[in-house]
């Protein structure tokens, strides 16, 4: 039984090699196998995204800040105007820590648990607006070692990797992030995450993807050993959580049929 829809080998053994071989890490990024998982092709480019900061009037001086994110893995970058030229990953990272900071204020001193980190795109883009205490990245082993050198060689402080199962039961969290990564896990290691993380932390902020999958039962059945949870079942069992309204989706993820489930906004 797999994990996850991404728990193969073909991308886990990936992103082994990138973590430890300076040929492949230099151009993970675009890498289909790896893309495959963690998507670099947005449909929009990113424009969506860049249109929601514009919008929101978020301060075109801080893509001076990430800029250096994009010179490492070879990602291709896009063009946007006064924020000049970065990935599209990285805008939509962008986007989620306007996100946060709009939904949950300051989130310096936070202790913070994101689920499903990819490379720590999105963690290294919140440690350059916030001073967060702690950030605990959970994933697959081969990911975080990946993660691992990507912030590593961004400096990034107070990063911690961690593997489900070697998680404290009774820690506490301020907020809890999962963008793509819970909703994409099998059921038994969802309800792990549910007692471990989700229920001990006073905010969340969780994309949630899998109503696609709804269709594919037979396929969960074989590979997941049974269905996901899907976001009508997460809701109720998350107390104080609610749906966002649509408006706080970019046209990427109303594409991919998103949620955007949220507690302890201020
Ligand atoms: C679609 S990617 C999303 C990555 C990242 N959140 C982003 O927005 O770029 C899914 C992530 O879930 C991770 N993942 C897969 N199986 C997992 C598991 N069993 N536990 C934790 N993370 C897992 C993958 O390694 C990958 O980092």
């Amino acid at each position: 039984m797999l994990s996850s829809i991404s728990d193969y080998p073909g991308y886990t053994e990936f992103c082994r090699r990138a973590a430890e071989d300076d040929g492949c890490f230099a151009g993970f990024r675009e890498d289909p196998v790896y893309s495959a998982v963690v998507t670099s092709q947005l449909h929009y480019r990113g424009r969506d995204y860049f249109e929601m900061l514009e919008a929101r009037g978020f301060d075109p001086g801080f893509f001076a800040a990430v800029r250096d994110h994009d010179r490492i893995g070879g990602a291709t970058l896009a063009s946007f105007g006064a924020a000049g030229d970065l990935a599209p990953q990285t805008m939509r990272y962008v986007k989620v820590l306007s996100d946060l900071e709009q939904l949950f204020g300051s989130l310096d001193g936070a202790s913070i648990i994101e689920i499903g980190g990819g490379f720590g795109g999105q963690c290294a883009v919140i440690a350059k607006r916030f001073g967060f205490a702690r950030y605990t990245i959970v994933d697959l082993r081969e990911p975080l070692m990946l993660a691992r050198r990507y912030l590593d060689a961004l400096a990034i402080p107070n990063v911690a990797y961690e593997l489900l199962e070697a998680l404290p039961i009774n820690a506490r969290y301020d907020l809890v992030i999962s963008c793509y990564g819970l909703s994409e896990l099998a059921r038994p290691f969802q309800v792990m995450h549910l007692q471990r993380v989700l229920l001990r932390a006073r905010a969340g902020y969780l994309l949630w993807n899998n109503e696609g999958m709804k269709p594919h039962r037979d396929w969960q059945e074989a590979f997941l050993g049974g269905e996901m949870i899907y976001c009508d079942e997460l809701l109720p069992l998350l107390p104080g959580a609610r749906l966002a309204d649509e408006s706080w989706l970019a046209l990427e993820d109303r594409q991919l049929d998103a949620r955007l489930i949220l507690w302890g906004t201020r």
